[in-house]
């Protein structure tokens, strides 16, 4: 039976390691929707049509180990905003949600678009600040060069580009639990959102 969970929410709120949790607590598929966009995002930086690159998207572009930079979200940020480039991954999305086994799909437009009949819908978010200050604590970790100011205008860049967009634009479904984890460490946020799916999966 098909059980399917979506998680939004704005760039580093948690989502990714969120949904890898409660996937894991589950034993179910999850799929990192943005990573998708990160493909094709990088496709164009490449210099790929968007369309096209959507269109003729291979698993071995997931693959690349370029797709969690800065250039890349950015890239993917715009890409997103393109109509043609969405459409062209809605079906992959959708069959993954109906995994038998069940799935947890995290990204921007689950639980409105993709999902909208999702048993179970999360819309995590935090302040700006704090996202940015969790980005920028990863990046440094990673040893990539990057200073706060730079990666806070770029979290508000993607906030804006993400949210005010036409074309599926970011925000909580009408019937999404919100988990704002700004006060919350990654423990407490995981336990959170397990409790949300835990009560989903009880029967009625
Ligand atoms: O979740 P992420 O930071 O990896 O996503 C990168 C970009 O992809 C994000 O800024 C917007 C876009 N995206 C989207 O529009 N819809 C999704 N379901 C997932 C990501």
């Amino acid at each position: 039976m098909s059980f399917t969970v979506a998680i939004d929410g704005p760039a580093a709120a948690g989502k990714g390691t969120i949904s890898k949790a409660v996937a894991a607590h589950f034993g179910i598929a999850h799929l990192d929707t943005g990573l998708l966009y990160r493909a094709v995002g990088a496709r164009v930086l490449d210099g790929t049509d968007p369309e096209h690159a959507a269109q003729t998207l291979l698993a071995e572009d997931l693959d690349r180990n370029d797709l969690r930079t800065p250039e890349v979200a950015q890239a993917a940020s715009k890409v997103a905003a393109i109509g043609a480039v969405r459409a062209a991954l809605v079906d992959f999305q959708r069959a993954f949600a109906r995994r038998k086994g069940g799935a947890v799909l995290d990204g921007r437009d689950i639980g409105t678009v993709i999902c909208p009949n999702a048993d179970v819908k999360l819309f995590v978010t935090a302040s700006a600040d704090i996202r940015a200050q969790r980005r920028f604590d990863e990046l440094q970790a990673r040893g990539l060069a990057t200073d706060y100011d730079t990666v806070l205008a770029d979290v508000k860049a993607r906030d804006a580009r993400d949210m005010d967009r036409t074309e599926a634009p970011l925000k909580p479904a009408e019937d999404a639990v919100l988990l704002d984890t700004s006060a919350l460490s990654i423990e407490d946020a995981v336990q959170e959102a397990i409790a949300a799916v835990a009560k989903a999966k009880e029967p009625s």
